[in-house]
């Protein structure tokens, strides 16, 4: 037997937790509450009230009912006439459902549909012609939303078993995202980020409440809280900005509602999907990425104008020598990568902390259609949301597009090294530039 990894474990009891959640409102309880009463607390508090799970106060235990996430935001009257077991099962930090403004004949999509409530009320506003799917991982949490639909008569609604990282719909199937509360729980939220902008329509939308962590929040509260609790695992505004924009993803509006506990607030972020986006999606690479990634340097190297490099190293090689959290493929419809980008560190000097090298190659059969240039807004994003202030690269004066490229997306040219290095038997120049971010180390 092998033994689970942190992430599984962290996700298996988020699973019970909500299992016991969806048992106890189907129970006639209230979804907020773990129904054991050794967990010692009544009513209908949104937390997890065992002391063990607040681990340093991590903030997912307001003490005060009052400070309760859930079921905010929505009109009385909205909920007047949907069964009670959607409305006491509702967890949520939001109305989603407000945000994403939905209209006739749209298909809507929850992610994290819990027991419903978010989906039946967009099956009333998207109406007959419309659809509205619920996505959970958790059986009894379906079990629950289908009951509750059915108590409802919607007939244009239907949930799904699955997880937001990795969306059982095809790609371009949805008109609106919405969300209440779930993203931040995610272990893996450039995964749901590329999932979102891969089964959005162009010009389809994103309405989510959910929750952020203040941006005083510190590295070191954050790294003492386990995953998935509260602020520990939650965005800043800036990071969910970033990681919506490294998706492809634009128009990103984050606008706080209200605190809803320690260093933790609830939000409201909109975003959009280009009208014009491409046919293909910027996800983070994996190492099930790697025999792609490496024909794709070759196939850059091969050119003789990409790279001092004869070959491509091996994948553990290539793994050794660039950032883990920096870097990204984009992937077309059918998972086949376009082209890559990602960074290397440039010193172990701590001053140069915030310095990194970049490196972007696109399949040669996919030139000529931005995956250079998104590629590149992607790696600017993650790591500028990670306080890397400056990216510096090298390119040889022949290599015209990616010079232009680099222009194109804030790099400038700081000179050219001559004849710094012997290529196939002869000297070379490079054009050294940089790209100084605005937006980190400006103080
Ligand atoms: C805080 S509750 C919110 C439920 C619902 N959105 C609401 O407003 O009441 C979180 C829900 O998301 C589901 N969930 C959490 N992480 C998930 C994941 N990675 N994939 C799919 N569902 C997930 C849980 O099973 C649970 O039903």
């Amino acid at each position: 037997m092998t033994t689970p990894t942190a992430d599984e474990t962290a996700l298996a009891a988020l699973r019970e937790r909500y299992a016991r959640a969806a048992r106890n409102a189907a129970s006639g309880g209230c979804g907020r509450c773990p129904p054991d009463p050794a967990d010692g607390v009544g009513g209908c508090v949104p937390c997890l009230p065992d002391p063990a799970d607040d681990v340093g106060g991590c903030g997912r235990c307001p003490p005060d009912p009052a400070d309760r996430v859930g079921g905010t935001g929505y009109a009385a009257g909205e909920l007047a006439d949907l069964p009670l077991g959607a409305t006491a099962a509702s967890l949520g930090c939001g109305n989603p459902v407000a945000i994403a403004d939905l209209r006739e004949g749209e298909t809507v999509l929850d992610l994290g549909s819990g027991g419903g409530l978010d989906v039946l009320l967009s099956a009333r506003r998207v109406g007959p012609r419309g659809r509205a799917i619920g996505l959970d991982m958790t059986p009894q949490m379906l079990d629950l939303a289908r009951a509750n639909a059915a108590r409802a008569g919607a007939g244009n609604v239907e949930f799904l078993l699955g997880r937001i990282e990795d969306i059982p719909l095809p790609d371009a199937s949805v008109d609106v995202v919405i969300s209440n509360c779930v993203l931040t729980l995610s272990l893996d939220k450039p995964a749901v980020f590329a999932e979102i902008a891969r089964v959005l329509r162009p010009g389809g939308r994103v309405g989510v409440s959910d929750l952020i962590a203040d941006p005083s929040v510190s590295e070191d509260r954050r790294a003492a809280c386990p995953q998935a609790a509260g602020a520990a695992a939650s965005l800043t505004g800036p990071e969910y900005r970033a990681m919506l924009a490294a998706a492809g993803l634009t128009g990103v509006e984050v606008t706080v509602t209200h605190p809803a506990g320690p260093d933790l607030s609830a939000a409201i972020i909109r975003a959009t999907k280009p009208a014009d986006a491409p046919p293909y999606t910027i996800a983070a690479m994996t190492a099930a990425h790697a025999p792609q990634v490496l024909a794709i340097y070759q196939a850059g190297i091969d050119t003789g104008d990409a790279t001092f490099e004869a070959t491509a190293p091996d994948w553990a090689a290539w793994d050794a020598a660039h950032l883990p959290d920096h870097r990204h493929v984009a992937l077309d419809r059918t998972g086949a990568v376009l082209g890559w980008v990602a960074l290397a560190p440039v010193s172990d000097r701590c001053v140069y902390g915030g310095v990194a090298e970049n490196s972007v190659y696109v399949h040669p059969d996919a030139r000529g259609h931005g995956v250079g240039r998104r590629l590149l807004e992607a790696v600017i994003a993650s790591s500028e949301a990670a306080g890397i202030w400056t990216l510096q690269t090298g390119i040889f004066p022949e290599n015209t597009a990616s010079l232009a490229l680099h222009r194109a997306t804030g790099f400038r040219d700081v000179g050219i090294r001559t004849r710094i290095g012997r290529h196939h038997g002869r000297w070379r120049d490079v054009v050294f530039l940089e790209r100084r971010s605005t937006r980190v180390g400006t103080d």
